[in-house]
């Protein structure tokens, strides 16, 4: 056989191969491109060539190097990536890689917990703004002209214009739902609201609270003791008793804070109850006809009730957490150690 003829049977063999595996693919090497390979053994025979064939018989010789480099290169990448995506030590009995999922909030979850309560009794949730204005963050509310929260040492008003400021309450969020609606109202109100405070483990300048209003005819003073009740139970566990006190907010007549029994020691006295059995947790009251009017809700036809609470209050009682700070600083030490709910 010529050399030429040889080459030409050479090409043929390598086109018919079909290297399906690295194996194949690193066998083909061996034998075609090593030193020692057939490739390279025919270079070597080029000398043998008559100087008027070498032209032609050069360019053969080169297309056969380039079709078995190219035909090597390409199984080579085949193979490796098929080797990546599937595996040969594919165990389909081995547990997957877990795939990590973040936690909520602490205040997320007692939000939402608070939101499944009082959607139970037919409350619907709203939210308002947190840049209000005077009149719905105090004047609405009955605050008197000089009322101390209305002062720059509690309120952070805008400086440009001090009719404007940052809500220090949820309460705002009430006189809009009331003068955007008719009665029967009956809604809770989740927000974040400021006030100007050094921050420190028991003060922020800012943190939740959930606003509740029912405004129907002959809502009474007992709908909100056992409303508050209620929801007591549900969220604190069923042998959650409460305790009002006689309190005093410009929007609400007679008004009233809320203590649970400690949900810790269950009364007995610990240092979270500072060892009274009790804590507090939110003000109410019954709406003040001055608010009523104040909203285009007349008085002699609907009473109401009202009550707030801070969120990150409930959140520390539920989770012990010493240190409302923790709440914002978004260390993830912290948040994780809260469930998926
Ligand atoms: N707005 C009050 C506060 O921020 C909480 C509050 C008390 C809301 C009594 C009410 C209420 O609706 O009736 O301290």
């Amino acid at each position: 056989m010529t050399l030429q003829e040889e080459i030409a049977s050479i090409r043929q063999e390598i086109e018919q191969k079909s290297l399906t595996t690295a194996t194949l693919a690193e066998e083909f090497r061996l034998s075609y491109l090593s030193r020692k390979g057939i490739v390279p053994a025919l270079f070597e025979r080029f000398k043998e060539v008559a100087p008027e064939s070498r032209k032609d018989v050069g360019r053969e010789l080169n297309i056969l190097k380039q079709l078995a480099e190219g035909k090597f290169k390409e199984a080579k990448e085949a193979t490796e990536s098929a080797i990546s995506e599937s595996s040969v030590d594919f165990d389909a009995s081995a547990p997957g890689i877990p795939f990590p999922v973040g936690s909520r909030h602490p205040l997320r979850i007692v939000a939402n917990e608070l939101y499944e309560v009082f959607s139970r009794i037919g409350f619907t949730i709203a939210e308002g703004p947190e840049i209000e204005d005077e009149w719905h963050n105090f004047s609405a509310l009955n605050f008197p002209e000089e009322h101390p929260a209305r002062d720059m040492q509690d309120t952070f008003f805008i400086r440009s214009n001090p009719d404007i400021a940052l809500r220090t309450h949820t309460s705002s969020v009430q006189v809009r739902m009331m003068e955007s609606k008719k009665p029967p109202i009956r809604m809770i109100m989740p927000g974040r609201v400021y006030r100007n405070e050094a921050i420190s483990a028991r003060a922020h300048c800012f943190f939740h609270q959930v606003e509740g209003l029912y405004i129907d005819k002959k809502v009474s003073f007992a709908d909100l003791k056992q409303t508050m009740l209620y929801f007591s139970k549900e969220l604190f566990g069923s042998d959650t008793k409460i305790r009002l006190r006689p309190s005093y907010f410009p929007f609400t007549e007679p008004s009233a804070e809320m203590d649970i029994s400690c949900t810790v020691c269950k009364g007995k006295g610990c240092n979270i109850c500072k060892y009274t059995g009790w804590v507090e947790i939110l003000g109410c009251g019954m709406v003040h006809p001055t608010v009523l009017t104040n909203n285009g809700i007349d008085p002699q036809e609907y009473s109401g009730f009202a009550f707030g609470m801070g969120i990150e209050r409930i959140a520390i009682l539920k989770y012990q957490v010493k240190d409302l700070r923790l709440f914002s600083q978004n260390d993830v030490r912290f948040l994780k150690q809260f469930s998926v709910q």
